[in-house]
């Protein structure tokens, strides 16, 4: 079987979405036009001399397939000029780079609060805009899904988009300012300082926040691409999802998912979705999992550094997360042994859970946040001397910890890196391959 996505008419790519093929598990195939627009948000940043970023009401009116001009026009969202955008980041300066991911650079810029007009550096807002590299067909149509997405959902636990630019060739996207940058260089930059285990949770917690809300909005939004670098984080460690390019509608009626593409990250894609193409919110759950893994453990979800069997995170900590008394051997080094065992066991109950492979009995997100906001009960929150740490090292009968096991880790590239991130990199075969 053949499955297809949603894509925009490569022929008229400035106004036309157009289901070319959208199977899912009960309805067939269709091909049909968009035209719903939303007229509650029909009111174009543009035209507005003064413009402020929207407050953090929760919104959870949610995009169905509308043409590019609907969507463009329908959001509360500024559009910028090229040169602006330019202006703003001086230049796309390398030493304003923020980071990179699969489909752009982002640079840090600044913009006058009341005009969003470009200001001097040091004055006015601080933004991060995200310029796409030249991929073309590919390109546009995430950059398209993240303006519709990120246009019309407004939460806490999501990053706020001020405004895109579709100037010419030139497709960018401009997001408020995240001071801490992302879990991703936290958890593994060289030199990083390592976060405390309060900050692993509370970045956990706000995090299934934000799934969370995507999960239960009336339209049910799935993420699909959720992973530490898609984690930013303000100054105070609040938890916000950004990257919304591979954000999909999940299934409709009494459909369990929809059948898609497989597009994603090595090591944080579900493995029934990798197999058959099949997506429904359970892939994220699985996801989120294994971002929990990389909280606990301090390893990248696939390390192409180490021993082949060790590559894969699922796979090298699935066996140490049951037990209490195995677990400390794959707990992150950097925490120095500063967390509750109470806590650290729990949080690994959670992530054994979300990695299952039968993704039907994966928690919902609602489930995992609720049991997680428990965690932070001081009765969760005693922090044990580290006598499993010397037990380990003293002891000869207990077996060394695997990650002490390990060789020393090779450079790790963070989104920051110019160059390209080993386990952060869309899964490149996928994207462009279609599921038979
Ligand atoms: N709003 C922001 N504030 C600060 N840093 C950001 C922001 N947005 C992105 N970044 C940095 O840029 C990286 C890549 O951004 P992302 O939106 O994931 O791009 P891509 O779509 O190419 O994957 C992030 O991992 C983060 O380090
Ligand atoms: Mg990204």
């Amino acid at each position: 079987m053949q499955l297809y996505v949603c894509i925009f008419c490569p022929l008229c790519l400035h106004t036309c979405l157009v289901f070319i093929h959208e199977t899912s598990d009960q309805s067939k195939v269709g091909s049909k036009s968009s035209s719903s627009s939303n007229p509650s948000t029909a009111k174009t940043g543009s035209t507005r001399s003064s413009w402020t970023v929207p407050s953090y009401k929760e919104s959870r009116e949610l995009p169905t397939p509308r043409t590019e001009g609907e969507i463009l026009s329908s959001s509360n969202l500024k559009a910028f000029s090229f040169g602006d955008l330019k202006a703003a980041s001086r230049n796309f300066r390398s030493d304003s780079l923020l980071g990179e991911g699969g489909f752009g650079y982002v640079f840090k810029g600044w913009i006058d609060e009341q005009t969003l007009a470009p200001s001097k550096p040091g004055s006015g807002m601080v933004v991060a805009i995200k310029k796409l590299k030249p991929e073309g067909f590919q390109g546009h149509k995430e950059w398209l899904t993240e303006v519709d997405y990120l246009g019309q959902l407004h939460h806490q636990n999501l990053v706020k988009l001020i405004g895109y630019c579709s100037d010419g060739d030139n497709r960018l996207l401009v997001y408020e300012f995240m001071p801490k940058g992302s879990l991703e260089n936290h958890l593994f930059r060289r030199g990083a300082d390592p976060l405390p285990w309060g900050i692993r949770l509370k970045v956990a917690i706000g995090a299934a926040r934000g799934l969370s809300f995507l999960h239960d909005a009336e339209n049910q939004v799935i993420y699909r691409d959720f992973k530490a670098s898609n984690i930013l984080l303000d100054s105070e460690f609040n938890a916000k999802l950004s990257d919304f390019g591979l954000a999909k509608a999940g299934p409709t009626g009494d459909r369990t998912h929809v059948s898609t593409q497989v597009m994603g990250t090595r090591g944080y894609a579900a493995p029934e979705y990798v197999a058959t193409g099949r997506l429904s919110v359970k892939a994220d759950v699985y996801s989120y999992g294994v971002v929990l893994l990389e909280l606990l453990t301090g390893r990248r979800a696939l390390d192409k550094s180490k021993l082949a069997s060790e590559q894969n995170l699922v796979d090298w900590a699935r066996p140490y997360l049951r037990d209490k008394r195995r677990l400390y051997r794959v707990m992150d080094s950097k925490l120095g042994g500063q967390y509750p065992k109470k806590g650290a066991h729990a949080v690994a109950s959670i992530a054994l859970q979300c990695i299952g492979n039968d993704a039907k009995a994966r928690p919902a997100m609602s489930e995992v946040l609720e049991k997680l906001e428990q965690l932070q009960d001081p009765k969760y929150n005693v922090t044990a001397p580290q006598v499993d740490t010397k037990r380990a090292s003293s002891s000869g009968s207990v077996p060394r910890s695997p990650m002490k096991a390990q060789p020393s880790p090779r450079r790790l590239s963070g989104s920051g890196s110019p160059l390209p991130a080993v386990a952060g990199s869309p899964l490149p075969a996928c994207r462009t391959a279609q599921v038979h």
